[in-house]
């Protein structure tokens, strides 16, 4: 796992920008899985402000998949997933909707399964970007979620609703439940970014990233991934500490090494 702590929020949207782009050159059919809430922001930003400026790539051929859905939200509902990474993202960059997939909700009891088989048959996906939960959540599988999880329904805890609801009009708007990707299956994505800025992260990171493997911390489960990179900025990078020898290895990193 590499660790690379940046000045900014901006900084981070930079280099996660960059790693995105990077694949998608190589890959003009990459799979890319995406996350939301509010980290991912500035790098969605930041890639549509290329790709308008003819400084991107073409994405016409990508394939997103979404980390997540809430249950009990309209397909249309201007909160879900579906919609938010439609209006955050991919329509500014060009990409048909029929390219742009999350858990199909018209029955919930099959959507896991479903999404999961729907994954497998693209080929996996080949970089996930993720955020992480102040509880250590990993897409919405909450601590105690199986570390070999796959896609299926998870209750969140009442602290991710309280951070959740500041989307929503009142807090008792914020869904109880939701069908996420499972850890298993965020393990089988070729690569993981996960971001994180601001100090309400740095306790998190610091679990995720220096704590033991453990379910009570989902995030954790990236230390077992062979090509993991996160993204912080210097507050979401304040709990952790060896933060001097990930910025000694991100400074003297030879350039024929990217992320
Ligand atoms: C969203 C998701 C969540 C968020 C996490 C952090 O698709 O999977 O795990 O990444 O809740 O959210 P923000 O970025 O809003 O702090």
């Amino acid at each position: 796992m590499e660790v690379v702590a940046l000045s900014s929020d901006l900084e981070v949207a930079t280099v996660a920008a960059d790693v995105i782009e990077s694949i998608v050159r190589r890959h003009p059919e990459a799979v890319v899985g995406l996350a939301t809430g509010s980290t991912p922001g500035p790098t969605y930003r930041e890639l549509i402000r290329r790709h308008q400026s003819d400084q991107g790539p073409d994405y016409d051929r990508v394939q997103v998949f979404i980390l997540d859905e809430y249950v009990g939200l309209a397909p249309n509902h201007p909160k879900s997933y579906r919609q938010t990474i439609a209006r955050e993202l991919t329509d500014d960059l060009g990409l048909a909707p029929d390219r742009v997939h999350g858990p199909d909700m018209s029955d919930v009891r099959e959507a896991g399964s479903r999404y999961e088989s729907k994954i497998t048959g693209v080929g996996g996906i080949d970089i996930q970007l993720l955020g992480i939960g102040t509880d250590g959540h990993l897409a919405f599988n909450e601590p105690g979620s199986s570390l070999a999880s796959l896609t299926r329904l998870k209750t969140l805890t009442p602290e991710t609703r309280r951070d959740n609801a500041r989307f929503f009009a009142c807090s008792e708007d914020v869904p109880r439940h939701a069908i996420t990707q499972g850890l298993g299956t965020i393990q089988r994505a070729r690569q993981l970014l996960l971001i994180a800025t601001g100090a309400a992260k740095a306790g998190a990171i610091a679990a995720a990233v220096e704590g033991p493997l453990t379910s009570s911390c989902p995030a954790s489960v990236i230390q077992l991934h062979p090509h993991a990179t996160v993204l912080v900025d210097f507050d979401a990078a304040s709990g952790l500490r060896r933060l001097e020898y990930y910025r000694h290895v991100y400074e003297t990193k030879p350039d024929w090494k990217s992320i």
